[in-house]
């Protein structure tokens, strides 16, 4: 296995990533270049300037990745690169790269679902972990509850049915004022430690529909209303320049939203770890994955759900939680070991073809 080696390449939303991975599962190369600073300034994610940013470094980023591993594309044995979901005009400058490398140097390709990428990364985290498991997939556009059965063999157990948990936390982060210049969820989770969590009374989300589907909306919009209610202003707030006082408030709201939006994920857990051990009794693992899997709180809490029902938690490190193009090329090595790639494209293929 360590005689295969791929090359991962991430675009789908604000982080332009690469990184280089063996076969067995080690780490050659973790290259991350992320525009949050840029683009917290305009308010969230536009896709023209994001595109433009990615279109910047990429070539610098795969070629630190290939750099630090001390390798050249010669070495690789194919390449991987997320095709979606994600901000099209995003995943094209990774794919586009992707697709001139594995031309130039005849490699096969190898298109990677970011979800899955997300949920997989825990099988080069922990060797052991076998199929079937259930995964909780926390990020800025998704919230799912996946029983995986088998590589590409996975049952939606529940999905979001409006906004993500992290796009709850980046609004949330916003309208207090934080530093949005290292994401809206670190910001958030940091200004929590200091607030009453049980200071303001969130009511927790979709308590009456008896099912593993999320939703975030609705406490989007209470905090929005104790914001207002305390007349603290939720534009133009930069919370550094507010009294002690007032940043008390503020941290209250922030540790409020946390324990709400985190007790809806608990209670959806329990739920989908019920369920799934209808379907599956040989469940062992919940892997949570994705950006806000990176939250100690979100780690801890959910550690005791998982231990209260017999079972482990895997949890990747939090830089492979995060977007990173390691799980790209660990996606890419589960699929080229069963024969899940395509042929190199023509190395002359017009660079509009996709
Ligand atoms: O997986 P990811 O990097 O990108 C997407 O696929 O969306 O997730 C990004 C999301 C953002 O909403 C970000 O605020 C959130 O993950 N996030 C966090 C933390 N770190 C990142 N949310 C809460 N606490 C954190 N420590
Ligand atoms: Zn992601």
């Amino acid at each position: 296995r360590e005689d295969v080696v791929i090359l991962g390449i991430e675009t789908s939303c604000d982080d332009t990533a690469a990184a280089v991975v063996r076969g067995n599962g080690e780490i050659l190369s973790q290259v991350v270049s992320s525009q949050a600073d840029l683009l917290s300034r305009y308010g969230g994610v536009a896709p023209k300037m994001a595109e433009e940013g990615h279109s910047l470094v990429i070539n610098q980023v795969v070629q630190q990745a290939l750099d630090n591993a001390k390798l050249t594309e010669k070495n690789l044995s194919a390449v991987a690169v997320t095709i979606g979901p994600g901000l099209s005009l995003c995943l094209r400058v990774g794919v586009c790269k992707a697709r001139r490398i594995a031309g130039k140097f005849s490699l096969p390709i190898i298109s990677v679902h970011h979800m899955e990428a997300h949920a997989l990364v825990a099988r080069l985290v922990e060797k052991d972990l076998q199929f079937p498991f259930l995964a909780l997939l926390i990020s800025g556009g998704h919230n799912l509850l996946i029983l995986a059965h088998g590589l590409g063999h996975y049952v939606q157990l529940g999905t979001t049915i409006d906004d993500a948990i992290g796009e709850a936390y980046d609004k949330t982060a916003r309208w207090l004022g934080l530093d949005m210049r290292k994401g809206g969820g670190p910001a958030l989770e940091e200004l929590a430690r200091e607030g009453d969590a049980k200071a303001i009374k969130f009511s927790i989300p979709m308590r009456q529909h008896k099912d593993c589907n999320f939703s975030y909306a609705g406490l989007k919009t209470q905090v929005r209303i104790a914001i207002e209610s305390k007349n603290l202003s939720v534009e133009n707030n930069s919370i550094s320049s507010t009294s002690s006082h007032e940043r008390r408030l503020r941290a209250d709201i922030a540790a409020s939203f946390q324990r709400v939006a985190v007790l809806h994920l608990e209670e959806r857990c329990e739920r989908a770890i019920e369920w799934a051990m209808n379907i599956e009794p040989s469940i062992k693992c919940l892997v949570v994955s994705g950006g806000v899997a990176s939250n100690q709180y979100v780690r801890t809490r959910l550690n005791h759900v998982v231990e209260k029902n017999g079972l482990q938690l895997v949890c990747p490190p939090p830089s492979l939680c995060t977007d990173n193009g390691v799980m790209v090329a660990w996606t890419g090595i589960e699929h080229f070991f069963c024969g899940r790639f395509d042929p190199p494209p023509r190395a002359d293929e017009p660079k509009d073809s996709m």
